[in-house]
């Protein structure tokens, strides 16, 4: 498996909790996987295994793997080279994407495929996910000898696309060949997001319904051409949550653990946030619904509709709990609004793991009004822990958060279909009312959510579906293969 971040060791997105949570998932179902993700500055040295030289746009890389294990059948391989990740950020600094992006993503894939060609034993399957790993497939099929392994490429988000001017294909050891528009070209430019689409002999995506989306123009990016022509080998794979990091009985941030059957912790987190957020903590505030957020400020996370309702967010019946970061123009409003009403609202901008737990534990509601969502990983920790979301009803919100039903009190959580300022406000208006207004069905509402099973379990075994499909097709698959 190869990704550009990985949980605990790096982490920008879900994509970080995926890429540690699915092998782990992989190894306890029985297969054994590798992932190779790079050592970024601050990941501890880990024992070198292998040291090789790698020579991308004409310069010749020293690299070393460092092996650490993820658990039962799962370990990782730090790609080492400092020069390229030994930096203060992992994409982008200030705001400004790595200049060299093409080279250290395309010096992961090729050291991956280096690295796998002098085992002895074969893999079976390479996984490669979003455009970091996009050319993965291309180079197995230019640099590998022997029988290939089948190859499966992981969108989790679209709209990152790895797109560099052409002047790269040959730099990057890529042939004109595949320079067409079922290849890698995009629009007279090279895509790393296409060469894993197109090269790849299965697609999937973290969502059923973000996997119908994307073949649309509205959600697609440019890309719905591509992937309507690779419709046959596309799959929706809802993403798990990791059920031991994310777990309200065992949570290590949390002041007291609580369950469906006992709620009384969940008081006490409340407390704990309005606490470190420095927000009032009498008996006023722990009665009003408290909305909590954890989220990148950008677009995609639907901070626009918020900044159309700004000015009145401070006089609605409700405290607010903020945690994230990104674009400047929203963690200014953020700060604005605080400062306005310091006793309402309260915001950290920064990434915060104690924080990011609190928010959904102690949060009444949790607010997530996507434009677009491939799957989203806080909602389902808000249903795990008895926080109802607000979500827009796009990707895989809908697939994971079902509508309330006033007439049976089935449902978890508030789903708006719009993308508009109205339908966040009112959806949102509707939750905070009806959590003052019927405290009963309030806490129906809760433990439906907390019923919910997201367990990497089943996702896994889908993968694993995905994974004998592009086997069987392969030709001249390796036998006696040892994993992912
Ligand atoms: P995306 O990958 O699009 O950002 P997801 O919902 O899939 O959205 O995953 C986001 C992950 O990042 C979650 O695990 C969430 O808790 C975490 N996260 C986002 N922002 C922060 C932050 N500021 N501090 C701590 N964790 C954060
Ligand atoms: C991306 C998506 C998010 C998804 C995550 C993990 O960052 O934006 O919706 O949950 O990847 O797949």
């Amino acid at each position: 498996m190869i990704a550009s971040e990985a949980y605990p060791f790096s982490k920008t997105g879900g994509l970080a909790d995926v890429a540690a949570a699915l092998p782990r998932a992989l190894g306890r179902l029985g297969h054994e996987v590798t992932l190779i993700t790079p050592r970024y500055r601050g990941v501890a040295a880990a024992t070198v295994v292998d040291t090789s030289r790698i020579e991308v746009a004409g310069t010749w890389f020293e690299v070393a793997f460092g092996e650490a294990s993820l658990g039962p059948g799962a370990r990782v391989l730090f790609l080492d080279c400092p020069l390229l990740f030994d930096r203060p950020g992992i994409y982008n600094e200030g705001g400004v994407d790595y200049g060299d992006n093409a080279v250290r993503f395309a010096l992961l894939s090729a050291a991956a495929i280096d690295w796998m060609s002098r085992q002895p034993v074969p893999f079976h399957v390479v996984h490669g996910h979003d455009w970091q790993a996009g050319l993965a497939p291309v180079y197995l099929r230019d640099r590998f000898a022997g029988g290939l392994p089948a190859t499966v490429f992981t969108i989790h988000n679209l709209a990152y696309q790895g797109i560099v001017d052409k002047a790269w294909v040959p730099l990057l050891g890529l042939r004109w060949e595949d320079y067409t528009l079922d290849g890698f070209e995009f629009y007279d430019r090279l895509s790393f997001l296409k060469a894993g689409v197109n090269f790849a002999d299965a697609v999937t995506t973290v969502s059923a319904t973000y996997a119908d989306e994307i073949q649309r123009p509205e959600y697609g990016y440019g890309f719905d051409g591509v992937m309507r022509a690779r419709r046959a080998h596309l799959t929706g794979i809802l993403n798990g949550i990791d059920a031991e990091e994310w777990d309200p009985r065992r949570d290590p941030y949390l002041p007291q653990p609580y369950d469906r059957d006992d709620l009384g912790g969940k008081a006490a987190a409340k407390r704990a946030l309005l606490e470190t957020y420095g927000l009032p903590v009498d008996d006023e505030t722990m009665a009003r619904p408290l909305v909590g957020m954890v989220s990148r400020m950008v677009d995609q996370k639907g901070l626009d509709l918020i900044a159309a309702i700004a000015g009145e967010l401070p006089y609605m019946d409700a405290t607010f709990t903020v945690l994230g970061t990104g674009e400047a123009r929203y963690q200014d409003m953020w700060r604005e609004l605080a400062s306005w009403r310091p006793d309402r609202i309260s915001v950290y901008i920064g990434y915060d793991e104690r924080r990011a737990h609190l928010v959904e534990a102690g949060a009444d509601i949790f607010m997530m009004p996507s434009r677009y969502e491939p799957c989203g990983l806080n909602q389902m920790y808000s249903l795990r822990y008895g926080t109802v979301p607000v979500v827009r009803a796009v990707g895989g919100l809908v697939d994971t958060v079902r509508p309330y039903n006033p007439r049976n009190g089935q449902g978890t959580g508030f789903l708006f279909s719009h993308y508009s300022p109205d339908a966040l406000r009112a959806t949102l208006q509707a939750a905070i009312a009806m959590y003052r207004g019927n405290r009963k069905a309030w806490t129906r509402l809760q433990k439906n959510g907390m019923r919910k099973d997201f367990s990497w379990d089943r996702s896994a075994g889908e993968y694993v579906k995905v994974y004998k499909g592009v086997m069987a097709t392969r030709q001249g698959r390796p036998t006696g293969g040892r994993g992912i």
